[in-house]
């Protein structure tokens, strides 16, 4: 059979002009995170590729002081790549569970084991190979290379690439190819030279970005690249990086069918591999405007009987807000059982033991176990 081409999204290497070397700069950022750089977070305790890695995966949308209690606890439970790679998927979102954007733990899932197999539980130390793994781009292969092995690669993380395009004052909108590719040829070009020096810089541009180079309000007076800085030096820091305005998100909405039973028991359905919170444990849904029971016997063919509504809730998403409107319903003993089957359970609110799920269902189950203890 014909190999099939991988197609990749992710940048391609060594696009752009020779960069240019500045080793000044690397010199003035590493001086400064010397004294000020965190040096203590709990993946920096050794070099272990698995441990940066995971590390990285849930610092891409997420900041540091959120990640720590999940990572620690994700780390307890899968110390190393084998059992990560052995472990069913649904105990992995569970341990995810409130972190968001669970593609990741299925990304990381699937990669740890792309690496059982392909590289026979070794994680691999080519750029190229890590980059092929589900869930890594140029940056995050970047970090966990320069981090564990000690490797010159760059990195262009949001936060880098704020200092880079204020201290550049890039012109262009930096969320496009267009606009990253010179960010990466600099952010080569300032590498310090010496190999061992790579990882504690990396660190400090992203820390700098964090600590000093924030969003609003950055603090120039204190900043290691003030009199070099070309926005700064322009007397308009906020103004970079250049995004092209957002279009409002849209609001979408949907209808939360509660399940209960006489004895409490809610109903837990697993959503589809794709799509919003694919995989994770919820509530059924249905149309916003549709009548909940009449939902109800479409798809699930027995009668439920409507209590009440619950206020909506909201949850945010890059592209969208949703909009959800629980609405609790019962169903009798006998129509449970006849519900049963793989992908749906029967949960107690107040114990709903290792699922994976999204933080607005977990909150609601918390409000129904409180409400049944007469909270
Ligand atoms: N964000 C992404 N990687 C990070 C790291 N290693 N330390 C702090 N913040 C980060």
């Amino acid at each position: 059979m014909a190999k099939i081409a991988r197609v990749s999204r992710k940048p391609l290497l060594g696009k752009g002009p020779a960069p240019r070397i500045d080793s000044a700069f690397s010199r003035a950022v590493l001086r400064w995170f010397d004294v000020y750089g965190r040096h203590d977070l709990p993946w920096q305790r050794n070099r272990d590729p698995y441990r940066i890695w995971v590390s990285e995966i849930m610092l891409q949308q997420t900041q540091v002081t959120t990640v720590i209690p999940y990572y620690e606890r994700f780390l307890s439970r899968f110390p190393d790549l084998k059992t990560l790679a052995r472990a069913r998927i649904d105990s992995v979102l569970a341990i995810w569970t409130g972190l968001g954007y669970y593609a990741r733990a299925r990304n990381l899932h699937q990669a740890a084991r792309v690496i059982e197999k392909r590289f026979h539980g070794v994680f691999p130390d080519r750029l190229e190979d890590v980059m092929d793994l589900p869930g890594v781009g140029r940056s995050t292969a970047g970090a966990v290379l320069s981090f564990s092995k000690h490797q010159r690669h760059p990195i262009l993380d949001g936060n880098v690439r704020r200092v880079l395009a204020r201290c550049f004052a890039i012109p262009d909108d930096v969320t496009t190819q267009r606009g990253q590719q010179p960010l990466w040829d600099i952010a080569e070009g300032l590498l310090p030279v010496k190999g061992s020096r790579v990882a504690a810089f990396n660190q400090a541009m992203m820390d700098l970005g964090a600590t000093l180079c924030t969003r609003r309000n950055p603090a120039c007076t204190r900043c290691p690249l003030r009199t070099r800085c070309q926005a700064q030096a322009l007397g308009e820091p906020e103004r970079y990086p250049v995004k092209k305005r957002r279009r409002e998100r849209p609001t979408k909405e949907t209808r939360l069918l509660i399940l209960r039973t006489p004895d409490g028991h809610v109903l837990l359905c697993r959503r589809p591999a794709r799509g919003v919170w694919g995989g994770l444990w919820g509530f059924p849904e249905c149309e916003s405007n549709r009548d909940p029971e009449q939902a109800i016997r479409e798809i699930f063919g027995v009668n439920a009987r409507w209590r009440r509504g619950l206020p909506s809730v909201e949850h945010g998403f890059s592209h969208f807000t949703l909009r959800m409107k629980p609405e609790v319903l019962t169903v009798s003993g006998p129509a449970a059982d006849k519900m049963q089957e793989r992908d749906r359970r029967w949960v107690d609110p107040g114990s709903i033991g290792r699922l994976g799920m999204a933080a607005p269902t977990k909150v609601l189950l918390d409000q129904l176990d409180k409400e049944s203890n007469g909270q």
